[in-house]
């Protein structure tokens, strides 16, 4: 008999996250190793970017049905912080036509992590391939802060190549990457 899986991917409606919005914001807080208060300053934003176009959010929960990796994104568009702050930074270094070409049909991955004791088990890139396999943009762009992370490592895995490099962003001293590519993901990638 085979064994039941440790964990399995859930898809959540705006609504059901909204439901578990204090558990996923938790997650999140550990996985970044961020204050426990940054989870309540999170949720306002969370809660806005659910109404985005092209909003997904896909979960892994454990045998308890406790939420071990979250995951989620939506189409990036003109007008939005991160996309505006983007393509400043982009403007910066590359001609027209790139930032053209990055930035004219992108899903925006703005969030992904798995709870500490529940990395390095494949839940980040499964979430990952789940989420994007129900994204039909030209392309996926993502910030970082600059590596060498975990987080670096499995980007790099998937196939995300540099489009802006030590990068700030207004507001946060650290140096950023963007990183991108085209969709979607081979199917026989890792
Ligand atoms: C980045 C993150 C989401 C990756 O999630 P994850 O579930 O640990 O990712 P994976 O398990 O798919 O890959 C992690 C490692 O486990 C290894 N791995 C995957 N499945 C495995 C298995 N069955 N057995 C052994 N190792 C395995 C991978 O090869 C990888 O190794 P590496 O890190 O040495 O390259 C997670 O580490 C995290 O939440 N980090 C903190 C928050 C963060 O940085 N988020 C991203 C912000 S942009």
């Amino acid at each position: 008999m085979t064994a039941a899986p440790a964990q399995r991917l859930v898809e959540f409606t705006a609504e059901s996250l909204r439901a578990r919005l204090p558990e996923a914001l938790n997650l999140y807080v550990s996985a970044m190793g961020y204050p426990a208060g940054t989870a309540q300053q999170r949720a306002p934003m969370w809660l806005a970017h659910m109404v985005r176009i092209g909003w997904r959010c896909v979960g892994a929960v454990d045998s308890q049905g406790a939420l071990v990796g979250i995951c989620y994104g939506y189409q990036g568009a003109n007008g939005q912080w991160w996309h505006e702050q983007v393509r400043r930074g982009l403007s910066a270094v590359a001609s027209p036509p790139v930032v053209d070409e990055w930035m004219r049909d992108y899903y925006e991955l703005t969030e992904l992590h798995v709870s500490p004791q529940s990395q390095g088990q494949g839940i980040g890139a499964e979430l990952l391939r789940a989420l994007l396999s129900g994204v039909d943009n030209e392309r996926v762009l993502l910030s970082t802060p600059e590596g060498p992370t975990r987080a670096w490592r499995l980007y790099r895995r998937l196939g995300f190549e540099d489009v802006l490099r030590h990068y700030q962003f207004a507001g946060d001293p650290r140096p950023f990457a963007v990183l991108g590519r085209t969709l979607p993901l081979a199917p026989t990638q890792p």
